[in-house]
């Protein structure tokens, strides 16, 4: 078990990113049903709003253990929950993994740019980690894209590294060290 760092409340100038309260299940549901959301991700699309529930009970107590902190992401104007992004830490190199998903609606308007510049931010200056890494199958282009135009490095390439429903991918793996 780590010592848990609180989460911090974070405002950009569009978004609120928060930690994540059950309350936020139904949401997630709608964001974590939609089968162009789950295509590169490890899980398939939630059939019902239970999993979303258990998702979030599983992403609260991570937080109570230390290991993960869950950010919710909310547009400030309408109060509406539009994603999510972590931070699942490796304490014995100081680092974290980073991961995101955005509801399909809110893609292409530069939202989860935003959430991730804040967080990258956060990282760094609130739990002071060295450097971030993010993983993505090959394939996911917008997500490479993403962590390219924010100074992620490609530093690995494993091939066929990832299994999901008979189908194996190839992963890229990215870091951002501390400047
Ligand atoms: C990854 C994700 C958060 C990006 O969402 P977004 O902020 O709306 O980003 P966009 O869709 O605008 O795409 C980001 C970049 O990729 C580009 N892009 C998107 N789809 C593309 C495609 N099929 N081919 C080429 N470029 C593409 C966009 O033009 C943009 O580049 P630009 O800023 O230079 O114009 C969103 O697609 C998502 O939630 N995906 C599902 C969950 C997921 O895969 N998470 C990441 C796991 S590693």
């Amino acid at each position: 078990m780590y010592n848990k760092i609180f989460a911090p409340k974070i405002l950009t100038n569009r978004l609120l990113i928060r930690l994540v309260e059950f309350n936020d299940f139904y949401d997630y549901f709608l964001m974590c049903s939609d089968i162009d959301v789950c295509r590169y991700l490890t899980f398939n699309p939630y059939d019902n709003d239970r999993q979303a529930q258990i998702a979030i009970n599983n992403m609260l107590n991570a937080y109570m253990n230390g290991t993960d902190t869950n950010f919710t992401i909310i547009l400030k104007e309408t109060n509406q929950i539009i994603g999510s992004i972590s931070l699942t830490f490796h304490k014995e190199n100081n680092s974290a993994e980073i991961g995101y998903i955005l509801n399909k609606n809110f893609w292409h308007n530069g939202y989860m740019d935003e959430a991730l510049k804040a967080i990258i931010k956060t990282s760094f200056e609130y739990y002071h980690l060295d450097f971030i890494i993010a993983n993505y199958i090959d394939e996911n282009v917008s997500s490479a894209k993403l962590l390219d135009k924010n100074g992620f490095v490609i530093y690995d390439h494993l091939n066929k590294a990832f299994m999901k429903n008979h189908i194996a991918y190839n992963i890229t793996k990215t870091i951002l060290t501390k400047r």
